[in-house]
């Protein structure tokens, strides 16, 4: 079995897996190299012999214990028709949308669309490198990927006041980004994903009780439920949402990645469920005596709790890979 998986099935607690969000990404030299000579970001993804080289450049170097493919939760929108950029130095721009064509995009054209990045999954699962490691597929969750398709770039701290004003508009891209997003776990699956981790990076921007349920615990829900169905087990990273508890009783992940904002040993008390993450990334940007510090408290918390060691949120681009080597060295040699 898989490190992961074992940690999710078995309940184990002897030893901590580690991987780490973002780990195929501008903190490595060898990304940046690639990057620098392949300015269309979209186009990176889908190419199929780079995104494996990418992906793959973490575990060389790291040996983490999973493998996360190299791509975007946005390739979900691209799929199905609506324009997606990465402008340097700002991120990404969404272009307009067109509701008739999003809603009649046919789900075969969408695959076929995306169709490298299930190729990408598949040459990892016969790849010797990543043979006895999870490999990880992902897709951001129905909310987030809203989020992106009605703002068309990253929110600042809050959304606009009129995010909300078409809700015809609202309630239909749910319901079709729901839909393509399915179909992008289905084909990761089918392709040999051993997990798939659901990224909610904007969970907290909604504080109405109404709001969380409408738009995260329900299609969340809704998505988790069929990834378990296809026997593959899901971890779900709802960021900045304030009730944790309340997410996993409803959403019922097999695994749940906390945010650099909660306390851990409340999350021990509360969750039942194997647990991931936590560690500030800003941490990595300090010293080795204080991420020694801060490293040890999360392994000591949940010593006896089925725990994987990543992040509360992406490395970020600054973070020197000493010190990355230097959490791997802890991590491993804590138990
Ligand atoms: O984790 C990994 O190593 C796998 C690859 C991965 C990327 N994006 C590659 C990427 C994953 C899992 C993601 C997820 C993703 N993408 C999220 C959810 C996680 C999170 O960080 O909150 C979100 C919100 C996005 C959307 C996105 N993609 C943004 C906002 C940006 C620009 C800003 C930024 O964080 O880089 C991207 C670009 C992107 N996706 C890069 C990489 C390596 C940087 C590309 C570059 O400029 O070189």
């Amino acid at each position: 079995m898989t490190p992961i998986q074992s940690c999710i099935k078995e309940k184990r607690t002897t030893t901590n897996p580690i991987w780490l969000m973002r780990q195929a990404g501008r903190y490595l030299p060898e990304f940046r190299k690639i990057r620098a000579e392949n300015p269309n970001f979209i186009e990176l993804c889908l190419n199929e012999k780079l995104s494996n080289e990418i992906t793959l450049q973490p575990i060389r170097r790291f040996d983490f214990d999973a493998a996360i493919i190299f791509s975007d939760i946005l390739m979900v929108p691209f799929g199905f028709g609506q324009s997606v950029k990465f402008e340097k130095n700002f991120g990404p721009r969404l272009g307009e949308i067109n509701l008739d064509q999003i809603i009649n995009f046919d789900e075969k054209k969408f695959t076929e669309k995306l169709k490298p990045i299930y190729s990408l999954i598949s040459s990892l699962r016969n790849n010797k490198i990543t043979s006895n490691k999870d490999v990880i597929g992902f897709v951001g969750a129905p909310w987030t990927i809203l989020v992106y398709v009605i703002n068309k770039i990253s929110p600042k701290k809050s959304l606009r006041e009129d995010f909300f004003k078409d809700k015809s508009l609202i309630n239909k891209l749910l319901v079709i980004i729901t839909k393509f997003v399915k179909v992008h776990i289905n084909n990761q699956i089918k392709a040999g994903a051993t997990l798939i981790q659901i990224f909610d990076s904007w969970a907290g921007l909604l504080e109405r009780d109404h709001d969380i349920e409408k738009f995260i615990y329900n299609p969340t829900q809704e998505i988790v439920k069929y990834t378990k169905d296809l026997n593959i087990p899901v971890i779900c990273f709802p960021r900045g949402i304030k009730n944790y508890k309340r997410f996993c009783s409803l959403v019922e992940p097999d695994m749940i990645n906390i945010d650099y904002d909660v306390d851990p040993r409340q999350m021990v008390e509360d969750l039942s469920i194997p647990i991931q993450g936590g560690l500030d990334p800003n941490i990595l940007l300090s010293n080795k005596e204080n991420l020694k510090k801060n490293v040890l408290r999360y392994l000591n918390i949940f010593n006896d709790h089925p725990y994987v060691f990543n992040l509360g949120h992406g490395i970020l681009p600054q973070t020197q890979i000493e010190m990355v080597e230097q959490l791997i060295h802890i991590v491993r040699n804590f138990k």
